[in-house]
């Protein structure tokens, strides 16, 4: 395993934003990679692995560190963006004044990308917003797929919640400050379905109190549910689709809403408590995460930069619309079209 100490002897300090990203369809990358180089095609994730790692600056003025750390014997490669002086002094950030392992006052907003990473690349959570630090993990997958397998069928997302677990009680505290009791988490399509289908389920207990947003993706919970009465009572959840979602996504985002409300229901919660913590919309006249109406990119950074508007008790607001329509009576999401 490469320490933080030996990836930056290594000199691997550069600005990551100089590198081109990825393409979103890793497949479309495959045949462009494959044409003149005497390589053997790489998947997604070997690709990935050539863009380097590093220390950079966010678009806040924040310091962003790029680093792999191995978990559960998964190379899990995050990025996490802060003032330098809340990262720890083994993180070899200039400026970090932190011990490995201290509380420190900002929370975190952890976002899953969707397939193929772009949302991991662009980092649209890397300035501080709210008292939330940001950090993007990279699915240790050869598609970079959240929870791997394919479509709603993420056969490794077991493997991979847990591993998104790790990383946030093990590794993250020494490399930044933070505050444990307030880390949430933010999921782009295939991380929304890693997130709905395994990681609320199995390891929200451990971050009660703060909430997951699911962006353009849904799961109903696909394994045992650890602590449901309390991760329900604590736990605020906002689903957002388009009008033109993916076909697939427009049966599970609303068996998932159908879901969580039962599992809640189940735990005493009555109408109006459901309704506080459990949220939904699917208002933009968009395709598949085009929640600017626009662009799967815009669209993206629109959400995270309405995260507290959303998240933390704010108004709701995205885009002039109210997105916090109460679960309960909105369960049956209508579409107008799809993107495929
Ligand atoms: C950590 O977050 C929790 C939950 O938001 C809050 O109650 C607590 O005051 C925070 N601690 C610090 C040191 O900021």
């Amino acid at each position: 395993m490469l320490t933080i100490r030996s990836l930056l002897a290594l000199g691997l300090l550069c600005t990551v934003e100089a590198f081109p990203g990825p393409q979103l369809n890793p497949r479309a990358r495959n045949r462009a990679s494959s044409g003149g180089g005497r390589q053997k095609q790489q998947t997604a994730f070997q690709q990935a692995q050539q863009i380097p790692q590093g220390v950079s600056t966010a678009t806040d003025g924040s310091t962003i560190l790029d680093m792999t750390a191995q978990v559960n014997g998964l190379p899990l490669r995050f990025k996490i963006s802060g003032p330098a002086d809340q990262f720890t002094a083994d993180s070899g950030v200039d400026g970090a004044t932190q011990q490995a392992g201290a509380q420190g006052a900002l929370g975190l907003n952890v976002l899953l990308h969707g397939d193929g990473g772009q949302s991991f690349f662009d980092f649209p959570n890397q300035a501080v917003q709210q008292n939330l630090a940001g950090v993007a993990v990279l699915a240790p997958d050869p598609n970079l797929f959240w929870g791997g397998g394919a479509g709603l069928q993420r056969t490794d997302g077991v493997a991979h919640a847990q591993a998104v677990n790790d990383l946030v009680q093990t590794v993250l505290p020494q490399v930044m400050a933070f505050n444990a009791s307030n880390v949430f988490f933010t999921g782009v399509s295939g991380g929304s379905l890693m997130l709905s289908g395994f990681f609320i389920p199995a390891h929200m207990t451990n971050f009660q109190g703060t909430g997951v947003l699911l962006n353009c993706g849904a799961l109903a919970p696909q394994v045992d549910f650890v602590d449901a009465a309390a991760v329900m009572a604590s736990t605020k959840i906002h689903f957002q689709s388009t009008q033109q979602e993916l076909a697939d996504l427009q049966q599970s985002i609303p068996e998932s809403v159908a879901a969580f409300e039962q599992t809640a229901a189940d735990a005493g919660l009555n109408a109006n408590q459901i309704g506080a913590l459990q949220t939904v919309d699917n208002s933009p006249n968009g395709g598949h995460c085009e929640f600017d109406e626009k662009d799967f990119v815009s669209g993206v950074q629109l959400m995270a930069d309405s995260f507290s508007a959303i998240m933390q008790g704010g108004n709701g607001q995205v885009n002039g619309v109210n997105v916090l329509n109460p679960v309960v009576g909105n369960e049956n999401l209508k579409f107008s079209g799809a993107t495929r």
